[in-house]
C-alpha cells in the first residue's frame, strides 16, 4: 500500500530513477535537476512547454537576438536576451525559468541593461522570466520539446515582401476569372494528381483516389461543414462522404496535413479538432459519426470561432504549418462574413469558400450581404473559391480542391506588410518649408502610399497637417482606392505657420488611430523640417503605448533628439534625417523596407 502510494507519489513529481533506486530509504537523496542548455537564439515560443527552466550561454547580449516587450514579452523573443533585458541573468549566461502567458494587446519596447527591446502591437502569446532557482518541489523537464520549425513558404513570402519596389504586388483582377488548370512552372505541383477532372461518380463504386504524398502537403486544415436545417439529410451525407474523401485523397498524417471539421448551424460546434486523427482512416470513421445539428447558416459566427479557438495551440495547430479553413456553404450564408474572414485571414488563416447551389440571380437580392465571397477570400481571382452548381457534384470538387489548399506556396496572401495597416501621415506644414518643398514633401508622401495595397480592407491612409494647429486632411477610408488617394494628397494645401509637432502626434492620435481597426497595424510618418514649439516626448509616449509604430524623417533643422523620442525603437530603423529636401526620396525604398522587414520579423501561422 504505502509503497503503491510512494511509487505514485514519485511519478507525480517526475522524479528520475532515484526514487526507485532507494523507495525505502531513510532520506531520499534530493534528485539532481538536468538543467537543458539553450542557444542565444532560442525564443520562448519554439519550446512547447507552459514552464520550463534552461540554461543561457555567455555573451547572448552581442548576438542581438530580438527581444519584444519589457517584462512581458512577446514569444517570438530570444529567451536568453529577454533574461538580460530584465535584468534575470547577466550577460555571462546563467539559469533561467521561462513561464508562458497569454498573448498581450501592445508590448512596449525599452532599453534595459543594454539590450534594446522593440515594440510590437500585439501576439498570441507572452513569457516572462524569473532567476533560474526551480521552486522547492517543482521539477522542470529535463528536455525540451519543440516546436518543429516553419515550413519555406515563409522564407519565400519573406524574399518577394522585401524586394521592392512591388513589382511584387500583382494587381488584382477585378473580375472572377477561373482558375488556370495549370500553375506556373516555379509552383511544385505537390499532388501526383492530374488536373483533370475525376471520373463522374459511379454508384457505391470506390472512389479512384489520388493521394496526396503526405510530407508534399503540410498544412493544418480545417474543415467547415454546413449543418442547417436548409440543407435536409440526404445532402448532408454527401457532404460527409465528400470530406470523407478529401480526407482520403489529402492522406492525413503527423508529418502532412492535419484535418479537422466544425459543424455550424445557429452555432458552431468542434466535431474534430485538428489533432485528434492522424490518418485517414481514424477520419473517415469519426466522420461517420457526425450528426447533423440543425439551425441556421452563421458562417460568419463560425470564421469568428475557428479565429478565437480552433487554431489554437492547445487545439493542436502546430505554428510550423500555414492555417487553412475551408467553408462549404450550402446555398448562402444567413450572417455576415466579411469582417470576421479580414479577422481571421489577418490572423493567417487561410480561406477557401465552397458555394454548393448558391443564389442565381433571383435570389440574390436576398442575401444578407452580396459577393460575399469575393468579400471574404484574400484574393478575388478564383483561387480561393470553388462554386458547385450542384451537391451531386460536389464530388468533383474534391481533387481541385485538395490541390489547391496543398499549394503552400500560394497560401500567403492572406496578410502582407503592403496590405495590413492603417498609416497617418503628419506633415509639418511650418512656413520654414515652403511652397516648393512643400511639394516634395507630398510627392514623397504620394511614393510612400504608391507602394500599398490599399483598400477599405487592405492598407488605409490617412493624413494630418500641422502647424501651431492641426488640420486633418483626410481620414483612414476616406479614400478607398489608389488613384483617388493619390489625388487627395496632391491637393493638400500649403498652411504655414509653426511647429507644434508634440500637438499634431496627439491630435492624430485622437483624429486617426482611435478609428483604427482591430488587428492592423497602427502606423505614424511624421514629416518635418524643424524643432517642435511645444514637448514632443510625452505625446509620442502614448501613441507608442497606443501600439504606434512610429517613424520620423527630419529634413534640415530638425532635431536630431526630437525624432528619435518620436520614433518607435530601435530608432535608427524608425528615425531617418536628410539635409534637404531634394534627397528625401532616396528614403522611400528604406522605408518601405523597414516597414515590411518589421512585419516578417513576426513569425506566422
Ligand atoms: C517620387 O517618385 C517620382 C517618380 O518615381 C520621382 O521622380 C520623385 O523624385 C519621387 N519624389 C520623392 C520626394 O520621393
Amino acid at each position: 500500500m504505502i509503497r503503491a502510494s510512494l511509487t505514485a507519489i514519485c511519478l507525480a513529481l517526475l522524479l528520475s530513477y532515484q526514487c526507485w533506486a532507494k523507495p525505502n530509504g531513510p532520506k531520499n537523496k534530493k534528485p539532481k535537476q538536468v538543467i537543458p542548455a539553450v542557444e542565444c537564439d532560442v525564443r520562448a515560443g519554439k519550446v512547447n512547454l507552459p514552464e520550463f527552466i534552461v540554461k543561457c550561454p555567455p555573451r547572448c547580449r552581442e548576438t542581438r537576438q530580438q527581444v519584444y516587450g519589457t517584462g512581458v514579452f512577446a514569444s517570438i523573443s530570444s529567451i536568453c536576451n529577454a533574461a538580460i533585458h530584465s535584468g534575470v541573468i547577466t550577460n555571462s549566461g546563467g539559469k533561467v525559468i521561462v513561464r508562458k502567458m497569454a498573448g498581450q494587446n501592445v508590448y512596449k519596447g525599452s532599453n534595459s541593461n543594454g539590450v534594446r527591446s522593440l515594440s510590437l502591437p500585439k501576439w498570441r502569446e507572452s513569457f516572462v522570466v524569473s532567476v533560474g532557482k526551480p521552486k522547492k518541489g517543482v521539477i522542470y523537464p529535463s528536455t525540451l520539446d519543440y516546436v518543429p520549425s516553419r515550413p519555406t513558404y515563409v522564407k519565400t513570402n519573406q524574399k518577394e515582401t522585401t524586394m521592392l519596389p512591388p513589382t511584387s504586388t500583382a494587381p488584382e483582377p477585378t473580375t472572377t476569372t477561373p482558375e488556370p488548370t495549370t500553375t506556373t512552372t516555379t509552383t511544385p505541383t505537390p499532388t501526383t494528381a492530374s488536373t483533370t477532372t475525376p471520373p463522374p461518380p459511379t454508384t457505391k463504386a470506390r472512389p479512384v483516389v489520388h493521394k496526396v504524398r503526405e510530407a508534399d502537403c503540410k498544412v493544418d486544415l480545417a474543415f467547415l461543414m454546413d449543418g442547417s436545417w436548409s440543407i435536409g439529410k440526404r445532402r448532408f451525407k454527401i457532404q460527409k462522404d465528400f470530406l470523407t474523401e478529401v480526407a482520403q485523397t489529402i492522406n492525413a498524417g503527423v508529418a502532412g496535413p492535419m484535418m479537422g471539421i466544425i459543424q455550424y448551424g445557429d452555432d458552431p460546434v468542434t466535431e474534430i479538432s485538428l489533432k485528434t486523427h492522424s490518418s485517414s482512416r481514424e477520419l473517415k470513421a469519426a466522420i461517420d459519426k457526425i450528426v447533423q445539428k440543425g439551425g441556421l447558416s452563421n458562417v460568419g459566427k463560425a470564421l469568428h470561432y475557428i479565429n478565437k479557438h480552433y487554431f489554437s495551440d492547445a487545439n493542436g495547430n502546430r505554428g510550423g504549418a500555414p492555417n487553412v479553413a475551408v467553408i462549404l456553404v450550402d446555398g448562402w450564408p444567413t450572417d455576415k462574413v466579411e469582417e470576421a474572414s479580414r479577422l481571421a485571414r489577418e490572423s493567417g488563416i487561410n480561406i477557401f469558400f465552397v458555394t454548393i447551389e448558391g443564389p442565381d440571380d433571383n435570389e440574390k437580392q436576398n442575401l444578407v450581404e452580396a459577393n460575399f465571397v469575393d468579400k471574404a477570400v484574400c484574393r478575388t481571382n478564383g483561387f480561393f473559391s470553388l462554386p458547385v452548381n450542384s451537391w451531386f457534384a460536389l464530388r468533383k470538387a474534391v481533387q481541385p480542391l485538395v490541390k489547391r489548399v496543398c499549394d503552400t506556396d500560394r497560401l500567403v496572401c492572406s496578410k502582407t506588410c503592403l496590405n495590413a495597416n492603417d498609416i497617418a501621415f503628419v506633415i509639418d506644414g511650418s512656413s520654414s518649408v515652403g511652397t516648393g518643398n512643400f511639394r516634395t514633401v507630398l510627392q514623397f508622401v504620394a511614393n510612400i502610399t504608391r507602394e500599398f495595397e490599399i483598400s477599405d480592407t487592405d492598407t488605409r491612409v490617412g493624413a494630418v497637417q500641422y502647424t501651431y494647429e492641426q488640420r486633418l486632411e483626410f481620414a483612414f477610408g476616406q479614400y478607398n482606392n489608389k488613384a483617388e488617394l493619390l489625388n487627395a494628397i496632391k491637393r493638400i494645401n500649403y498652411w504655414s505657420g509653426g511647429t507644434s509637432t508634440g500637438a499634431a502626434i496627439t491630435y492624430a492620435a485622437e483624429q486617426l488611430f482611435s478609428k483604427s481597426k482591430p488587428n492592423k497595424r497602427k502606423i505614424m510618418i511624421v514629416i518635418t523640417d524643424g524643432r517642435s514649439y511645444d514637448d514632443v516626448r510625452a505625446p509620442a509616449l502614448a501613441v507608442h503605448r497606443q501600439g504606434v509604430i512610429a517613424y520620423s524623417i527630419g529634413i534640415a533643422w530638425a532635431a536630431q533628439d526630437e525624432l528619435e523620442y518620436i520614433a518607435t525603437d530601435p530608432d535608427k530603423e524608425h528615425s531617418f534625417f536628410v539635409d534637404e529636401f531634394d534627397n528625401l526620396y532616396k528614403f522611400v525604398p528604406k522605408i518601405i523596407h523597414n516597414i515590411c522587414q518589421e512585419f516578417n520579423s513576426q513569425p506566422r501561422n
